[in-house]
This record gives structure tokens, C-alpha cells and sequence, in this order.
């Protein structure tokens, strides 16, 4: 079927009391097993692009510094993808930009066919915030295209800093910024954090949460609120990746309890990331470890290495950078072995995400 716009799967969310995960992918592989083990668990699916990764898609070596053309190119390739994939199945998918850094990486991927966009205007001051996003707004509603705001700076991980200097989300303006943008839903700042490490013992403020859910209730405003950093970092996963020789000091997720008690709150959509990146990688270091023959292959020998001299670089889009024009043409039979080590990743990941956050069985 066609692909649904983000309000759709978090409006049933939120009315049907699960957690919608998004996930962000960097890979077609990724996107055809995303497809499949949420059309095996009945699930509906929101696939994620953060905007750097459509540099990644279109073929840029540096992705991280690649222009607006490589990423209108990047989204387009994308998009024409997932919209095809779509076509062939029943669940229905959500196809979101996250972290779009302007109007023009926005615009690009409404352009595109992506029925999502978030436009993160967070480091900006609070009024910057609202007219960048406002502008946001109008060209993406035209299109029928959701968007996400984003208030307050996921930084502290620190317990109760609402203070003055809080960089956790104010709900009086969290309100305000959603009655004046009219954005579909908010990403807020309420203890999580990027990558593999949010902090020892994490105490999410499902207080922020619960204020911010009832004043938007009491004032009418249908918005749905997302937590951003939520990998869990499961334990046996960093097991497996010391055992590896990854340098896994320092590595600590959000407790699977803490996430289910932050979407009971009032948290409609979460975003995974680190966590399936570091299954990823070590899916590519079992594979070495199966079968040393693959050391001494000309084409995986950078894979190896480069995860052996760095040590804490999970990102398969580092250690897999000899396979670029494979994000989006996928691997072939050829390369099964990495074709294999990304599917099951997200096999692993999502299987366990969509039972703990309640998605089952809800298109
Ligand atoms: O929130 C950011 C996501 O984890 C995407 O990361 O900017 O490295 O693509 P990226
Ligand atoms: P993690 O780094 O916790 O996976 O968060 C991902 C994210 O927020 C993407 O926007
Ligand atoms: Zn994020």
C-alpha cells in the first residue's frame, strides 16, 4: 500500500496505548529487513533517515560534509525505494527525515516522497526555533506530510536538572511552541541521549512528560511527543562485543523499563539507532570469528581492520565504507556473509522492540 504519513502511526499509538519505535536505517538491506520481520510480527513501521545519511545513500564518501544536491539525490533514492517496497505489502510504513539541520534538507525529502519530516531547530533560541519550523510546517502540510519540532537539548543526564539552566523541555514551553508551529509532534529533552552511552542509572522525568501530555490535552493541541536516544544497549550485546576486542568502557543504555514507563507517560514515538548499529558490528566481528578466511579477503579486510584499530567506532557506515554503492543497491549473493550480518541485526533489534514497546499485531 502507499506509505502513511507519521501522524497516522502515532495518532493509533497514542489511542492504542503501544510505543511506535523509529528506526533509523542507513542501508536498503536494512530497509527489506525492517520490512519483513515487521510484516512476520504484524507490526506497522516507521523507517527513519537521519540527514546525513542521505549523503550516505547517494553515494558520499565524506556523507557527514555532503551538500544539499547530494542529499536531494540521497532522499529521492531512498524514497523511490521505500515507496516501491510499500507497494507489496499490507503493514503500513511511515517513512520520516530525522534531524533535518534546514528548510532546504526538509523541503528536499517532502519533495521526495518521504511522509515525515523533523526539522531540529533545538540549538537554536526559542523563537529562531518557531519561525524555522513554522516555515517547515507550511510547505510540508501542503503535501500532507507530518512534522516534528524539537525543545529543549538532550545533553544532561543528569537526575532532576530543572532548573534554571535546565536543558530539559519546559512544558509551559513545549505549549506554546506547539500551538504556535503547529508541528504533528515533539521531540523533547527529558533525560535520554545520543549513542552508546546516556550515563549510570538513567532516571528518565516522566514527570516532563505526564505536564507536557496534559497541557496539550487541556488546550486541545494534538501533538504527540517522541523521545530521541532511547536505545537500551542490551547488556549481552556489549558482552558480545568485548568479548570481540570492542572497546565497550563506558557503555550504558536507558533501561527497556524506563522506556515502557516513558511511553505509559505520554511518549509516543521513540527513535533506535546505537542499538542496532552495535549488533551490526557484532554480527561483522562473529563473522571473522566463524571463518578467518575472511581476513585475508581483499574486500572485507578493510571491514576487519577497521574495527580493530577503532575500537569504539560502532557505526557500520565507518567500518563498511568499501561498500557505499551498497546502501542502496544492497548486497549481493556475493557478499551474503555482510548481507546476512545487517539483516539480523535488525531481526534482532526490532523483534525485541516491538514485543517490549506493545507494537504487535497493531496495523
Ligand atoms: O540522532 C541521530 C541518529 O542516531 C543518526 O545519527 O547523524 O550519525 O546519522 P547520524
Ligand atoms: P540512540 O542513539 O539512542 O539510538 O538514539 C537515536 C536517535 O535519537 C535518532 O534520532
Ligand atoms: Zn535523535
Amino acid at each position: 500500500m502507499p506509505l502513511v504519513n507519521g501522524k497516522y502511526l502515532l495518532k493509533n499509538a497514542e489511542k492504542f496505548k503501544y510505543g511506535q519505535a523509529a528506526f533509523n536505517v542507513n542501508f536498503v538491506d536494512q530497509i527489506d529487513a525492517a520490512i519483513e520481520i515487521h510484516e512476520i510480527m504484524h507490526a506497522p513501521l516507521l523507517i527513519q533517515v537521519a540527514d546525513p545519511a542521505l549523503g550516505f545513500f547517494a553515494g558520499v564518501y565524506d556523507f557527514k560534509n555532503s551538500t544539499i544536491e547530494d542529499k536531494k539525490r540521497g532522499a529521492k533514492l531512498v524514497a523511490d525505494y521505500v515507496i516501491n517496497k510499500a507497494k507489496d505489502t499490507k503493514i503500513p510504513i511511515a517513512l520520516h527525515l530525522d534531524h533535518g539541520r534546514n528548510f532546504e534538507v526538509c523541503k528536499a525529502c517532502v519533495d521526495a516522497g518521504f511522509t515525515s519530516v523533523m526539522y531540529d531547530g533545538s540549538s537554536l533560541s526559542f523563537e529562531e526555533n518557531i519561525t524555522n519550523t513554522i516555515e517547515v510546517v507550511e510547505y510540508a502540510k501542503k503535501y500532507d506530510v507530518s512534522v516534528e519540532g524539537e525543545l529543549g537539548v538532550l545533553a544532561g543526564v543528569e537526575d532532576d536538572v530543572r532548573a534554571e539552566s535546565s536543558t530539559y523541555t519546559n512544558p509551559i514551553q513545549a505549549l506554546e511552541f506547539a500551538e504556535k508551529t503547529k508541528i504533528d509532534y515533539l521531540a523533547i529533552s527529558y533525560g535520554t541521549k545520543h549513542g552508546s552511552n546516556k550515563g549510570k542509572d538513567v532516571n528518565l522525568s516522566t514527570e516532563i512528560v505526564i505536564a507536557i501530555r496534559e497541557l496539550f490535552l487541556f488546550n486541545n493541541v494534538d501533538c504527540q511527543i517522541v523521545s530521541h536516544g532511547s536505545s537500551t544497549i542490551p547488556r549481552y550485546l556489549v558482552k558480545d562485543l568485548s568479548k570481540y576486542g570492542m572497546d565497550i568502557e563506558n557503555t550504558e543504555g536507558i533501561k527497556i523499563e524506563q522506556i515502557k514507563k516513558a511511553i505509559r507517560s505520554g511518549i509516543n514515538k521513540i527513535n533506535i539507532d546505537t542499538d542496532i548499529r552495535m549488533a551490526t558490528t557484532r554480527n561483522l566481528l562473529e563473522m571473522f570469528e566463524k571463518d578467518e578466511s575472511y581476513k585475508l579477503n581483499k574486500y572485507y579486510k578493510f571491514v576487519y581492520e577497521y574495527l580493530m584499530d577503532n575500537r569504539g567506532d560502532f557505526d557500520p557506515r565507518s567500518s563498511l565504507k568499501p561498500f557505499m554503492n551498497e546502501a542502496i543497491e544492497g548486497f549481493s549473493d556475493k557478499d551474503k556473509c555482510i548481507k546476512d550480518a545487517i539483516k539480523k541485526a535488525v531481526y534482532e533489534i526490532m523483534s525485541q522492540i516491538i514485543v517490549e514497546f506493545n507494537s504487535l499485531g497493531k496495523i
